[in-house]
This record gives structure tokens, C-alpha cells and sequence, in this order.
């Protein structure tokens, strides 16, 4: 059997040039991100949320991207989780798309602020009914004593909310948008020289500069 710690894969032949890549960098994750969804890869717009805490401490999982334009990249949560803790504390973060069987990997950081309450609504209105039952019922990263216990919450809510009837979007559970300030596109090459191209936004934030970094 192959020890997995001591796989040397080839990232194979694909490149990415500064002439490929479009000018605004939002457009260019945009067409990464259909390609990965094209080329099948599982889950593609699940990032790595990195946050760092009150105390300085780093923290980080993944969460779903659920909307990219212009202003940043929206993904949803509970406010009160260890995460939305996190960035009450320090509002940055990284994202990170790992999309390994395309050889790439996207890494963007930037400011993080709550999305308008509407856009959250929506956003809510738009969930099936057992994921708006289940945020209601979850308090997300609060102990609980047992999975009964948990089970016993969601019982309770779809009494109050049974199939048919609106589930309000609890007050704490709500978006955030990441504007970014840094993004790096990577894409594998053989031998380890891979290619990378990091947009950082430049002058009053409208404009991108484009710089290559060494593998
Ligand atoms: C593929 C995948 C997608 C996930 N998507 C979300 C999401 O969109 N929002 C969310 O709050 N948690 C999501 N989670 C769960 C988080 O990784 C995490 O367990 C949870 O948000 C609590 O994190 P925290 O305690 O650091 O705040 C997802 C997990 C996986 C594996």
C-alpha cells in the first residue's frame, strides 16, 4: 500500500500567465469556480474560513460560499459560534478554496462585515425547511450534553413550525461578506514550479495590481 505521507504527485502541465488571467480578479475566481464545478469537483464552493479570536488565538473550518460579486464573497453562519465570535473580535479572515484535483487552490483575506438583514432573509427564505428548523434549534459551537438532548430541541421547534409554516430566521444567524483585499491564484506545475498570481487591491480600492510570486 502507498504511504500516503510520501506521495510525490505531478501537478502536471496546466499554467496560468499573466496574460491569461482577466483584470478584475473576481472575475477570474468566478471561472475557476465554474471550471471546478464543470470538472466535477466535489463541493466547489467550500472554503476554509480562517479566523483569529479575542485572544489572538487562530481558528479555522469550512463553511459554503453563497454569493461572490463586486463587493465581496457571502457566506452564512450563526453569529454566536465560535466564528462569528471570532470576527465580532477581529473582523478579517482567509478563505481558502482547496480544489486539489484541478491542482489549484485560490486564498483571498480581507474585511469582514454582516450582510443587511434582508440579504439574510432571503437568503433563509430560500433554505429547506429542516435546515431552517435545525438553525433554530442549534446553537452553534454551545455545548450540549448529549445527541438526545439536541434531537429533543429540533422536536420541539417542529411542533412550534410544523411543515408549511414559516421558520423566522433567528436573530443571531445571519451572513457575512468578505471584502477582499488580497487574492492568490495557484495553479500546480511539474517539479514544483508552480505558478502564482496574487491581485492586491491598489490605490482608493477600485484598481488591482497584478504580482507573480515564486513557488
Ligand atoms: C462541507 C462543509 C460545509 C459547511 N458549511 C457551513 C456553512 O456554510 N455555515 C456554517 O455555519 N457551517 C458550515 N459547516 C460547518 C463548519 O465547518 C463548522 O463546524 C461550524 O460552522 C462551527 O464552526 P465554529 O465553531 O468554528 O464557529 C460546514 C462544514 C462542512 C464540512
Amino acid at each position: 500500500m502507498t504511504d500516503p505521507l510520501a506521495r510525490h504527485t505531478d501537478y502536471g502541465n496546466k499554467s496560468l500567465d499573466e496574460s491569461d488571467v482577466a483584470h478584475d480578479p473576481i472575475a477570474q475566481f468566478s471561472s475557476w469556480l465554474a471550471e471546478a464545478a464543470d470538472r466535477g469537483v466535489y463541493e466547489p464552493n467550500a472554503m476554509v474560513l480562517g479566523t483569529v479570536d479575542a485572544d489572538g488565538a487562530p481558528s479555522s473550518r469550512t463553511v459554503l460560499l453563497r454569493a461572490i460579486d463586486a463587493d465581496g464573497f457571502v457566506f452564512y453562519t450563526d453569529r454566536s459560534s465560535r466564528k462569528g465570535r471570532a470576527l465580532a473580535a477581529h473582523p478579517v479572515a482567509t478563505l481558502l478554496f482547496p480544489w486539489y484535483t484541478l491542482h489549484r487552490q485560490v486564498s483571498v483575506t480581507g474585511e469582514v462585515s454582516p450582510v443587511e438583514d434582508a440579504e439574510s432573509d432571503a437568503y433563509w427564505a430560500s433554505r429547506p425547511q429542516g435546515s431552517r428548523v435545525a438553525g433554530t434549534a442549534s446553537h452553534q459551537s454551545q455545548p450540549i450534553g448529549s445527541r438526545a438532548e439536541l434531537e429533543a430541541r429540533v422536536a420541539e421547534v417542529e411542533v412550534e413550525y410544523p411543515e408549511g409554516r414559516d421558520v423566522p430566521r433567528p436573530g443571531r444567524w445571519g451572513g457575512y461578506r468578505l471584502r477582499p483585499r488580497r487574492i492568490e491564484f495557484w495553479q500546480g506545475r511539474t517539479s514544483r514550479l508552480h505558478d502564482r498570481l496574487v491581485f492586491t487591491r491598489a490605490g482608493d480600492g477600485t484598481e488591482w495590481t497584478v504580482e507573480r510570486l515564486q513557488p
